[in-house]
């Protein structure tokens, strides 16, 4: 059934900022990530240790992890894809980190420029050696729902990548809508297909709002009973595959929603909205979400 409580995974550090046009300067990250912190989220991804070719907006997330202020309850993670980006998050002191594959064969190649099987094969060390220092590792699966190169995927193909990912030491499996092109009716189909070979508990959702489909696709999760939700405040992103999309689902239209529904996250939707605030004239762009449209005036 529905959850009861609810874990958010706040990624606008990363992934928002990931597909933003505008650089954020690492003294405004680091500022923006301090906001977090006070807002009761206990988990915030805060950002890559990626080729800064690919991704020039991550290029310094050591030094964004480095001058962070570090609650004692909150979990900072980054993605990691390679063992070169396992070493510089570890000696950027992150505790928690994650890898990232796909579904589609064309998503993987251009995003991370190997085929689905050589990816795991890639993470396989940087697994053992995340775990060798007592750090967890989370796994991503994009294009859940849908690919921009090659249409739709069939919810096996997602299926038989999550569990791979699982049984290599992936604490978690974080479904990826990497294109927002999902529906409530293909959520479901996706988790009939995924809660076959994956407990509940081991999953979490990921979805991009491209078509405004977030958040009826997360009530679709929510009934499943999945508790583990990853958001971004603000709506932030862009998406690189769809000019002019939005970016992932804004965390305060989820707590908003959550709170509908009773379930407990212990996030203060008020400090929530400084950060949005905050963001959001940072890089020069009014929030892409509902709630804060509705709550912030200035
Ligand atoms: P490659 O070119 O195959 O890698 O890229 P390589 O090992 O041959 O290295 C090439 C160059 O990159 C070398 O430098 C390496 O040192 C450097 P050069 O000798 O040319 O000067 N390099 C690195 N530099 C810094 N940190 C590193 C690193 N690794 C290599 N870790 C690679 C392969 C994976 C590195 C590349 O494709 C890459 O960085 N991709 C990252 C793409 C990315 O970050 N995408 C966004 C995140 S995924 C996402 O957003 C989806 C998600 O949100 C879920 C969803 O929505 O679906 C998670
Ligand atoms: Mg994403």
């Amino acid at each position: 059934g529905i959850p009861q409580h609810v874990s958010i995974v706040e990624v606008g550090a990363r992934d928002g900022l990931q597909n933003e046009k505008s650089i954020v300067t690492v003294d405004d990250k680091i500022a923006f990530i301090n906001l977090l912190s006070e807002t009761g989220l206990k988990r915030i991804e805060a950002g890559s240790f990626v080729s800064p070719k690919w991704v020039p907006q991550m290029a310094d997330s050591g030094n964004v992890f480095t001058g962070i202020n570090k609650a004692n309850a909150i979990v900072y993670s980054a993605l990691t894809p390679n063992v070169k980006g396992l070493d510089a998050a570890i000696e950027a002191g992150v505790t928690e980190v994650a890898v990232f594959g796909a579904a589609s064969e064309s998503f993987s190649k251009k995003n991370i420029n190997c085929s689905i099987d050589e990816s795991l094969q890639k993470f396989e060390p940087v697994i053992e050696k995340a775990h060798a220092h007592n750090m967890r590792v989370r796994g991503y699966v994009s294009c859940v729902m849908g690919c921009p190169y090659e249409g739709e995927i069939a919810p096996k193909a997602v299926s038989k990548v999550s569990k791979q990912l699982l049984d290599m030491g992936c604490y978690e499996i974080s479904l990826g809508d990497t294109i927002g092109t999902g529906t409530p009716v293909a959520t479901q189909r996706l988790l009939d297909s995924v809660l076959t070979v994956l407990s509940v508990d081991d999953v979490a959702v990921h979805f991009h709002d491209t078509y405004g489909q977030a958040l009826v696709n997360i009530y679709a999760a929510l009934q499943y009973g999945v508790a583990s939700i990853d958001s971004a405040v603000a709506g932030l992103g862009g998406c690189p595959y769809a000019k002019g999309a939005s970016g992932n689902v804004a965390t305060e239209d989820v707590l908003y929603m959550l709170n509908g529904m009773g379930i407990e996250t212990n996030i203060d939707m008020q400090k929530l909205l400084v950060a949005t605030d905050f963001i959001s004239k940072v890089i020069n762009k009014s929030p892409a979400s509902k709630v804060a449209n509705a709550l912030l005036t200035s």
